[in-house]
């Protein structure tokens, strides 16, 4: 919306949230307080803010006041009843319907930004349509391609805007919400199809991304076995134009709170159409992934002598990827319970995540009492003070400033021998090497 707001100043957007601590931080003086960190971000916000680009609690007069309405409220996997662990939770989508419903006396554009399984415009469509007001309500799909991180650039320099919606019935919207992006972004970059096509190329563009991961992360291991080097099989695959050379970076496991639980999504699908095989098909990507993590912790348990119970490791980075604050469904969070089921002591330094949050998500795994996890998982305020005193380095977010840290002084304060597990590949082998380290990578 801050993209949208500074691209079409003709546009009044409105945000708004039901949460007022975070419609407050949005309006924070210090952009340090905004609720996401995002390169680029804060510089938007605080060019726009209070000019067309506002931040709200109050969303009925928005939703009135609106002709255009994006929904845009997260759709997690379902935590009970039916599809249980599988299916999105689409109650905020339906409330969001409903809330619409109720408020609105004129006609309006309802676009679906959240990530929803394919067919849900038809439920939003039909919740509006029973509203017995007469107002008219066009419902299109625009799902969003952005990555965490590179957020802002990748609005900026969209490779293509999708518009699901009815030819026949809804071309004036669609044209409405063409013309909002052609702002920007190219016309032949802008892509009209049907809602459905729409809808399900979404949940289609993460599971062919996640399953890239997870492919080449298969052949690390095999790389592993075999002393074939990833980094040099992803170069030479990745130079057919065919395959492309992006995303064929190892990793212990992709994080992030999509590809999972849209995978997950896709497969409670094709069950639902009794596609078992198309199912089992991606339920492989994510086994994969599982198996990266569990992998990762177990190298690490057995290259330090099948030991670290009492033993501090530093984990660089808890972040699912570099440039965001965003933690949810981070590898760093299952490698840290598998270690600490082996009552390892992790000192955890991320520049961006807090330590509340860190002890958040390793207790919403449940594995054991809030106490124990406080007890065996700390954070620390650098990177030195995570290494300092620690028996393996345990790299796993691919934050610039961990390839840029002094590790001769890094090897200076660690127990001897000083190991580094890189599940990036950040670091040069030879050089940590002459350093004094143990190194692992990974693939290579
Ligand atoms: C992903 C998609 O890339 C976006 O197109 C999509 O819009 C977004 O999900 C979404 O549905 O909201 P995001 O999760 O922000 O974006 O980040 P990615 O860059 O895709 O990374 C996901 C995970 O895969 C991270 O843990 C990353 O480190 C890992 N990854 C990525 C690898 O391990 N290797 C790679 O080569 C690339």
């Amino acid at each position: 919306m801050a993209v949208i707001a500074a691209r079409c100043p003709e546009w009044r957007v409105t945000v708004v949230d039901n949460n007022a601590d975070r419609i407050a931080a949005w309006n924070a003086d210090d952009p340090s307080q905004f609720p996401v960190y995002e390169p680029g971000l804060a510089e938007l916000v605080l060019a726009t803010r209070g000019r067309n680009l506002f931040f709200s609690t109050d969303v009925e007069a928005a939703i009135a006041a609106a002709g255009l309405i994006f929904i845009s409220v997260n759709t997690p996997t379902k935590t009970y009843g039916m599809g249980k662990g599988m299916a999105a939770d689409l109650k905020f989508i339906e409330s969001c319907a409903r809330t619409i419903a109720a408020v609105a006396k004129e006609d309006k554009i309802i676009v679906e930004k959240s990530t929803v399984p394919v067919r849900t415009a038809a439920t939003i469509k039909e919740i509006l349509d029973h509203t017995g007001s007469g107002t008219n309500f066009q419902v299109l799909s625009n799902p969003e391609f952005l990555a965490e991180g590179t957020a802002i650039e990748d609005l900026l320099h969209a490779d293509r805007i999708l518009i699901g919606g009815d030819m026949k019935r809804d071309a004036a919207a669609v044209q409405v919400l063409v013309d909002i992006y052609a702002h920007w972004v190219p016309r032949e970059r802008i892509l009209t199809a049907n809602v459905w096509s729409s809808e399900l190329s979404k949940l289609t563009a993460n599971a062919f991304l996640a399953q890239r991961v997870s492919s080449i992360n298969a052949m690390a291991e095999l790389c592993e076995k075999t002393h074939a080097d990833v980094r040099e099989v992803a170069r030479a695959i990745g130079m057919d134009s065919r395959i492309g050379p992006k995303f064929l970076e190892v990793s212990a496991g992709f994080g992030g709170s999509c590809f999972q639980k849209d995978i997950l999504n896709l497969i409670y699908i094709a069950r639902s159409y009794g596609l078992s095989e198309v199912a089992e098909y991606w339920e492989q990507v994510i086994r994969l992934n599982d198996h990266q993590r569990a992998r990762f912790a177990r190298k690490l348990v057995a290259a330090l002598f099948n030991n670290v119970a009492d033993k501090k490791i530093a984990f660089l980075g808890w972040a699912f990827k570099k440039d965001t604050n965003d933690s949810r469904e981070s590898s760093a969070i299952y490698i840290a319970d598998y270690l600490i089921h082996e009552r390892a002591r992790i000192c955890a330094y991320d520049p961006k995540v807090t330590s509340e949050q860190m002890w958040t998500d390793l207790n919403a795994l449940d594995s054991r009492p809030a106490e124990i996890n406080a007890e065996h998982l700390t954070a620390a305020a650098s990177l030195d003070a995570a290494c300092t005193d620690a028996h393996a380095v345990a790299l796993l977010t691919d934050w610039d400033q961990f390839k840029e840290a002094d590790w001769r002084s890094i090897y200076e304060r660690m127990v001897k021998p000083a190991f580094i597990f890189d599940g990036r590949n950040l670091l040069d082998r030879s050089e940590m090497e002459a350093i004094g380290f143990i190194y692992h990578g990974t693939g290579c």
